[in-house]
Parts: structure tokens; C-alpha cells; sequence
């Protein structure tokens, strides 16, 4: 056995410390415990701002003014309709299919007929980022209902991104307070540093594959549970503890069996992930109005409960899970709704990397045998 001596001092599992690279899309600040987008605080665009300036602020760099946005808006209502063959290909899916690998096949075959498919240049990639923004949520949506058997419904041109999601889900015109919600949710989840499926999207392009390739590598990427893919087990872990005075023992005996608590712990914040800070207000505000306190009852306890055993804290999914819950949304659509959030984020970085590119190729250390001589297949 041989193990090469190559950065054995540098090495850390799981690149834990290690930068990868320079971004000015997101600063993910645990000291503070703040996250900012170019520069703006989460909190203050999740209270001021819609969705749609935050994709924008993502993908140009800056604030959109009114007539920017305006075009943006334009650009992201027309990509929302799906095309009848489009939906044709996407009826033919399993009906059991996972959502995430839906959305995934779905977004493998929009890149065939982008009509920038050839072209990966900053502006061409500006382009087909806003077309796929505007086209996750009309995927998500058409996917949902085509696997419980129902039409997908038509974009309404009125509504913003959020409103205009929730209808398509639904087919019935959403309140406004849960629109709003909505819409928080998807801000905290836009964009978020060198996360796992960012990452993966930056060394995909970084090779000079094109956008979309990126895109579908950020997707199965995001789709695992200890990334996205939290959310919906947070969700379900609530279920299966059931009520408030079940919280408490439930986590303690998950803890002995060393279980991992979906919707906890954090690579980079130790001490608190703000979205879950900005989220857990509206979280609780959510299930009194809609007269369901105990699953914010539920939640708090077995957050006290992670605090004090293992100093562990919520992060986004957490907060988020139960919100989706209260709002009606299905959970197998929990982890696409973050990803129609992230598709900003992720075609931002790709654009971010592109802009600078250098492949990102890191080493490996070698821990297998070397010198063996090759047997012949008759000798084995
Ligand atoms: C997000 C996550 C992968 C970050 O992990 P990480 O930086 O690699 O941290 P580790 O997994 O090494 O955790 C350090 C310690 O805390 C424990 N821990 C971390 N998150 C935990 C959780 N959610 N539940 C129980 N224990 C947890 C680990 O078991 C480990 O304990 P040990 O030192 O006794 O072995 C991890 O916290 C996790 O698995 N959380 C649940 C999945 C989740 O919510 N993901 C969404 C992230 S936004």
C-alpha cells in the first residue's frame, strides 16, 4: 500500500476551510451570522424586495430600476410557458418519479432547443439564466400535477413569480400574505456561496461545458438530504413526532441512535444560519394565522432540545419545511421549489466562473497499492 505524500498536509475531508475560489455574488458571513447578496443583507431584501430584483441583482450585479425591471419581468413571463410538446415529454415521465429527477430530465431536454444553444457567451448566458429562472417554476409546477394525474395549468402574465408559481400548483389565484411568505422563502433561498451544488455547477462550467450542463449537475447535486433535500425530511421528521409533548423525547432518543436531525447543523454557521433566524418570525406568524400553533410549538422544542444536547442550531430548511407544510405545498416539491429558488444563484455563479474561468481540477491523495504486475485473465 502506498499513500502519495502529495498535499497530505493541506488535505481536509469534505474541503471543509478550504477556499475554492472568489465570488462577489454572496458573502456568507458566520461571525455575524449574516448572508448578503452583492452586498445587501438577506433580511432587508427579504422584507423589501420581490423575488424577481433579487434574481435580477444576481444575475446583472446590480439593483434593477424600474424600466430594468420591467424587461426582466418580461423576459421571465414569456420563458414560463412551456411549449405542448415540452409538456408532452414531461406527461411521459413515470407518474412515481422522484420531483428532483423530473426536474432534472425536464431541464436536460430544455437545453436542446435553447435557442441559445451554441452560443456561451456572458450575454447568451445572461439570456438563457432569466429563460430558466422563469422556466424552473412552470416545470415544477407541471411536473407536480401531471404526476397526481391533472393538467398542468397556464403562467397567468399578471402575477408575480411567486403569486404566479402557487397558481400554477394550485389553479386557484393565491392569498397575498402566503404569496409574500412564498416569496421570503425563495430570497433565503437564492444563493448561498460555494454550497455543494454551486460548487458542482462552477467546476462543470469550469471545463467549458455550457450553462445548462451546469445547471443539471447543480441539480442532482442539490437533491441529496444533506442538502436540499432537508427540507422535506425536516418535514417529515415533524409528522413522525406529531405533536408538542412528543418533541422533546423524540429527539432525545434520535440523538442516541445517532441519527442526524434533518434540518440542523451547518458546514459553515456554528453559531446560526440567518435565513433560519429571518424565517423562524415568519414561521411562527404563519401557524397562528392559519390556526395551526403546534407545528411552530413542535418545531421550538425540538430546537431547544438541539441546542442544549448538542449545541446544534436550525438552518433554512428547517423553518422552511413548516412553512411549506402550512401553506399546503406537498413535500415531494419541497427540494424543487429550493432549486427554482437557487436557479439564479447557480446561473449566476456559472456566468461568475465563466467570466474568469481557470478549470477547477484539485488533487487527490493516493492511498493504493502501486508496482502490481498485471496477471493474465486465465490466471485470476
Ligand atoms: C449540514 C451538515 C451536513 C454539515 O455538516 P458538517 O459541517 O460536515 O458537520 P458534521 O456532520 O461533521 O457535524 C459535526 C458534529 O455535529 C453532529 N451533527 C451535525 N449536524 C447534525 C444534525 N443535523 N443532527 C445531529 N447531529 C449533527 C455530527 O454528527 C458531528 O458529531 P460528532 O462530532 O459527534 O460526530 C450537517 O449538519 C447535517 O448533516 N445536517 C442535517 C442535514 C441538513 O439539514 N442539511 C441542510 C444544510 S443547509
Amino acid at each position: 500500500m502506498t499513500t502519495s505524500q502529495a498535499s497530505k498536509e493541506s488535505y481536509s475531508p469534505g474541503l471543509e476551510g478550504i477556499v475554492a475560489g472568489v465570488t462577489q455574488l454572496s458573502f456568507v458571513n458566520p461571525a455575524l451570522n449574516s448572508l448578503m447578496y452583492r452586498g445587501y443583507d438577506i433580511r432587508d431584501l427579504a422584507e423589501h424586495a420581490c423575488y424577481e430584483e433579487v434574481a435580477f441583482l444576481l444575475i446583472y450585479g446590480h439593483l434593477p430600476n424600474q424600466k430594468e425591471l420591467d424587461t426582466f419581468n418580461t423576459d421571465l413571463r414569456t420563458a414560463r410557458k412551456l411549449s405542448p410538446e415540452f409538456i408532452n415529454t414531461l406527461k411521459s415521465f413515470p407518474k412515481n418519479a422522484n420531483m428532483m429527477d423530473t426536474l432534472r430530465a425536464a431541464v436536460a431536454l430544455l437545453s436542446l432547443s435553447d435557442p441559445d444553444v451554441k452560443n456561451d457567451s456572458h450575454e447568451a448566458n445572461v439570456r438563457k439564466a432569466t429563460r430558466l429562472t422563469g422556466q424552473f417554476a412552470s416545470i415544477v409546477a407541471a411536473n407536480y400535477r401531471i404526476s397526481q394525474g391533472k393538467d398542468p395549468v397556464a403562467p397567468d402574465a399578471t402575477l408575480g413569480h411567486a403569486e404566479n408559481f402557487l397558481y400554477m400548483l394550485f389553479d386557484e389565484k393565491p392569498d397575498a400574505y402566503l404569496a409574500r411568505i412564498f416569496d421570503m422563502t425563495l430570497i433565503a433561498y437564492t444563493d448561498h456561496g460555494f454550497n455543494a451544488s454551486t460548487f458542482a455547477a462552477r467546476v462543470t462550467t469550469s471545463t467549458l461545458s455550457d450553462l445548462h450542463s451546469g445547471i443539471v449537475s447543480a441539480i442532482g447535486t442539490l437533491k441529496g438530504s444533506l442538502h436540499g433535500g432537508a427540507n422535506e425530511e425536516a418535514m417529515k421528521m415533524l409528522l413522525e413526532i406529531g405533536s408538542p409533548d412528543k418533541a422533546e423525547a423524540w429527539v432525545i432518543d434520535a440523538l442516541a441512535t445517532k441519527k442526524k436531525i434533518m434540518g440542523f447543523g451547518h458546514r459553515e454557521y456554528k453559531t446560526g444560519d440567518p435565513r433560519a433566524f429571518l424565517l423562524n418570525d415568519y414561521a411562527k406568524e404563519l401557524s397562528e394565522r392559519v390556526g395551526q400553533p403546534q407545528w411552530h410549538q413542535t418545531a421550538t422544542i425540538v430546537a431547544q432540545t438541539m441546542e442544549r444536547e448538542k449545541n446544534i442550531l436550525p438552518n433554512v430548511d428547517f423553518p422552511t419545511a413548516y412553512i411549506y407544510y402550512l401553506m399546503k405545498l406537498p413535500i415531494d416539491i419541497y427540494t424543487p421549489i429550493f432549486a427554482l429558488a437557487r436557479v439564479a444563484g447557480w446561473s449566476s455563479h456559472i456566468i461568475e466562473q465563466l467570466d474568469a474561468n481557470r478549470l477547477i481540477r484539485p488533487k487527490a491523495i493516493y492511498e493504493g497499492p502501486d508496482h502490481l504486475s498485471y496477471v493474465p485473465l486465465n490466471q485470476r
